[in-house]
């Protein structure tokens, strides 16, 4: 006797009733780059579909993400000038805009990203040394939190980050959550992102402090650690390639914290382009979204999620 898979894939209302993930808006965090200036919602060069926006325009751009059921944000700052101060100071870009957004939409989650190479002349994450960074991303996430964010989540892969930006916000009464970017890759898919962000490096590279992409094992020892140190949730930095990855932190977690992954930059350009390439049917969009949920991605920071708005319904 063989068994009879076939009957349970007949037809689409019998897939339906067989499917084992599905995606709602609600599993998605949306990025937004935040520029100085009033009246810019400029589309970038590097990525379509993604916008630079100046902190007026952020309330006309979400409006309609947010009625179509848009939940969280992750904020990224993109200052005009150089300067690490910029980073900290209550009317810095990314302050202004969490402040406005919660003026305009009190229930919307706003989660920051916390890290210092759109400000730093070397376009590092660090300034050389691991302590003294760590000591200003914790500066830099309590003036978030001071400004309203729900949640501050550091990108910048240094040693003890966690811990100090947890004893930093508790001593200032701060409960905000710590979503930390625990392993995050030194990866060649951030390539787009960077010229978004404004946060080349100027010389070298970032594998002194990011993974390298050839370690799962060590990926865990970073998700526990940061979990040790006081991690509410962890995310796993790209997604599309680290499949594996988020699967195992998954397995391993035992459903205690949530497990994000990040559909970095250049996974979206490379699916953007093969679709508006005609290469390729916009459905390996909905498929490799699909396959994040799948290997166990509880939320999913996607550039894609003005696509998936309007495409759900062919999907669903
Ligand atoms: C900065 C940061 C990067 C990304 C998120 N935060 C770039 C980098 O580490 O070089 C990449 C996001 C993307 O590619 O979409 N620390």
């Amino acid at each position: 006797m063989f068994r009879r898979f076939r009957q349970n894939r007949i037809d689409e209302k019998t897939r339906r009733i067989h499917r084992e993930t599905t995606l709602s808006i609600a599993d998605f965090i949306l990025p937004l780059f935040i520029v100085e200036g009033t009246g810019i919602c400029e589309e970038l060069n590097s990525m379509p579909e993604v916008y630079h926006l100046s902190v007026d325009q952020i309330e006309p751009y979400l409006r309609p993400l947010i009625e179509a059921g848009l939940e969280t944000l992750l904020l990224f700052g993109v200052p005009s000038e150089k300067g690490i101060e910029q980073a900290w100071d209550q009317n810095g870009v990314v302050q202004q805009a969490i402040r406005s957004i919660k003026e305009n939409f009190s229930d919307l989650g706003v989660i920051c990203d916390v890290c210092i190479c759109s400000f730093t002349q070397s376009g590092h994450c660090h300034v050389g040394d691991n302590d003294k960074t760590i000591e200003i991303l914790s500066q830099i996430a309590l003036s978030y939190a001071e400004s309203g964010a729900d949640a501050v989540a550091p990108s910048d892969m240094m040693d003890g980050r966690v811990l100090y930006m947890r004893k930093v916000l508790d001593a200032a009464a701060f409960s905000t959550p710590i979503i930390s970017y625990a392993a995050k890759f030194a990866s060649g898919f951030y390539g787009p992102f960077r010229s978004a962000a404004d946060c080349a490096p100027q010389e070298g590279d970032r594998k002194g402090y990011q993974m390298d992409f050839c370690n799962g094992n060590e990926a865990q020892e970073e998700i526990f650690t940061d979990i040790e140190e006081g991690a509410a949730g962890i995310i796993v930095k790209p997604a599309m390639t680290y499949l594996d990855v988020v699967n195992r932190a998954k397995q391993s977690s035992e459903n205690r914290y949530p497990i994000i992954a990040y559909n970095v930059s250049g996974e979206y350009m490379l699916l953007r382009n093969g679709v508006d390439n005609g290469i390729i049917a916009d459905s390996v969009i909905w498929e490799s979204l699909i396959a994040m949920k799948r290997a166990g991605s509880d939320r999913i920071i996607s550039y894609f999620v003005p696509w998936f708005i309007r495409n759900q319904e062919r999907f669903l």
